[in-house]
């Protein structure tokens, strides 16, 4: 099978290291998927712009079309609206698949661009877009597609959990902890998205949509965000035994008169010190499933970050990778990489 030609919108904080995985695993990644993965460029606004990371030169490009049009994947992540609702319309009409982590696009244009895939029958894969590295869209759309879903409450927002845990364990002001998160690469190019409860929003739209099958529009989740709490609420809440968590919540009811539908709401919430989101610290995420018949499922790790949000990207990659050789869904029967098995006898000591 000839090599896959995959096309990166975006060298910044995620797609620098989506840039630097794929050249660094890339015989893993080929055997993995049973052809190779070539990255043949990186869009960026400036070519010559300092980079964190170090990546061949020539890979970078302002030439937004030329690099799509080449591409049979094209990776979009450089956020916000236009021109990445563009470009990705342009990849799906080409012929391309694609891989996107602008969980801002997609609450905003999802049914517009799930259309547009859906016509030309190309794949849009986001794993990403939703709590960085945490596996919740592809468990929720697949995985548990045979259950109901009656609630999901999630810490989904690495930034603003990352500020209340610091204002909460080290008296940082909001300012300070937010400087500290953007160095990190953990906020959005506006930070406002992350602090307003707006990203978390998102989020939520795009969780409430797969979980209960069908649109929850971006207007109608309820948002509030962390600007107005203070370090004396905090330390009020410490005090009686509550972390303050900025928390999704998307919920399948009945309103008044019986009729079923769902409501979805982002806000700074008391939660009991002992509850098990009370101990999602830094920039994870956790997020908690109630469904029908599985019962109580919690998904936690990494809610941001460039390399850990990178995983995610990758696995959306390899998945529909897999795809295009094996004609199909399914593991690709050249994905094995043939490691022996050690005995270690039995180590009681170590897990
Ligand atoms: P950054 O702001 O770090 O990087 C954006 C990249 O896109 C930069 O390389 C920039 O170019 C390029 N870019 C921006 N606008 C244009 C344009 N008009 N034309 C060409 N190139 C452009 O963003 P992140 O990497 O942090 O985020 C990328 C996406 O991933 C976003 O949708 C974000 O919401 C999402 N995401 C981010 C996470 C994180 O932890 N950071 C986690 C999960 C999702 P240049 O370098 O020249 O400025
Ligand atoms: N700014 C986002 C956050 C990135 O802090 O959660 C991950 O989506």
């Amino acid at each position: 099978y000839r090599n896959l030609r995959v096309a990166l919108l975006g060298g910044g904080s995620v797609g620098a290291q989506v840039a630097r995985l794929l050249l660094e695993q890339k015989e893993e990644l080929a055997n993995r998927v049973g052809a190779g993965l070539e990255l043949v460029g990186i869009l960026v606004r400036d070519v010559n712009a300092e980079r964190t990371v170090d990546l061949p030169q020539e890979l970078f490009t302002t030439d937004a079309e030329a690099l799509i049009l080449g591409a049979d994947v094209v990776i979009e992540l450089i956020g916000g609206l236009e021109p990445a609702r563009s470009y990705i319309l342009m990849a799906i009409n080409s012929g391309a698949d694609v891989v996107t982590a602008n969980k801002a696009l997609l609450a905003a244009h999802g049914p517009e661009l799930f259309e547009a895939a859906d016509h030309v029958g190309a794949q849009l894969n986001y794993e990403a877009a939703v709590a960085g590295a945490i596996p919740i869209v592809r468990p929720l759309r697949d995985s548990l597609a045979g259950d109901q879903v009656n609630r999901i409450l999630g810490i989904v927002n690495g930034t603003t959990n990352f500020i209340l845990d610091r204002m909460d364990v080290a008296g940082d002001t909001l300012e300070e902890a937010l400087a500290v998160a953007t160095e990190l690469g953990y906020a959005e190019a506006d930070p406002t998205a992350d602090i307003g409860g707006y990203d978390a929003a998102q989020k939520a739209a795009i969780l409430a949509s797969l979980a209960f099958h069908t649109t929850v529009p971006l207007e109608s989740v309820y948002r509030e965000g962390i600007t107005s709490v203070t370090p004396e609420q905090i330390e009020s809440a410490r005090k009686a035994g509550y972390v303050v968590k900025l928390l999704a919540i998307c919920e399948r009811l009945d309103d008044e008169a019986g009729r079923a539908g769902v409501s979805a709401r982002v806000y700074p919430a008391m939660v009991p010190r002992s509850h098990p989101l009370a101990a999602v610290h830094g920039a994870n995420n956790a997020v908690f499933v109630e469904a029908e018949a599985a019962g109580s499922l919690m998904f936690y790790g990494a809610g941001a970050g460039g390399v850990e949000t990178a995983s995610a990207v990758l696995g959306d990659l390899v998945s529909l990778a897999r795809r295009h050789v094996a004609g199909g869904p399914g593991f690709a029967a050249s994905s094995h990489a043939d490691l022996p098995v050690f005995d270690i006898g039995s180590v009681t000591t170590r897990y």
